[in-house]
């Protein structure tokens, strides 16, 4: 699975996008070391604080399937540029796959490489040795 064919999965995810109140569509493709590629959309609510993100639902869906290592994850919107994940799907990559990389696509159709540890500095984690 190519960066091009990972933001390929991303942008045929985003078509189910349930996006009743924001109208934007967003799409991710999460590859684990596997080889397994699990896609997400975003699912909107009417309870606004209740929508899911692109991003969590991939990595949850793939969480939820068993997978715990990651490679890379591919997203993409319906603003057709790059755009960057939010602050809790950056916490949440944190969590489970800092050394990931993270594909973008720019208006002209360029991939652009990024990583989690790129979108997190500084990132908080609290798997301390010694804790209770
Ligand atoms: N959204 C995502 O799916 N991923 C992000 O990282 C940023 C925001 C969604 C949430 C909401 O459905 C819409 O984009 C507008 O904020």
């Amino acid at each position: 699975m190519t960066k091009r064919e990972l933001i390929n999965k991303a942008k045929e995810a985003k078509e189910f996008a349930y996006v009743p109140y924001s109208g934007f569509q967003v799409g991710a493709a999460l590859k684990a070391k596997s080889g397994k590629v699990y896609t997400g959309c975003n699912i909107e609510n009417s309870s606004y604080g209740a929508t899911n993100c692109a991003e969590r639902t991939a990595i949850f869906k793939a969480i939820s399937e068993g997978e715990t290592e990651f490679e890379s994850i591919a997203v993409v919107s319906s603003a057709n540029d790059i755009t960057y994940p939010c602050g809790i799907c950056r916490q949440v990559m944190a969590e489970h796959m800092k050394d990931a990389a993270i594909y973008f696509e720019d208006k002209d159709g360029n991939i652009i490489d990024s990583s989690v540890k790129e979108m997190l500095p500084f990132m908080f984690d609290n798997k301390i040795p010694n804790k209770k």
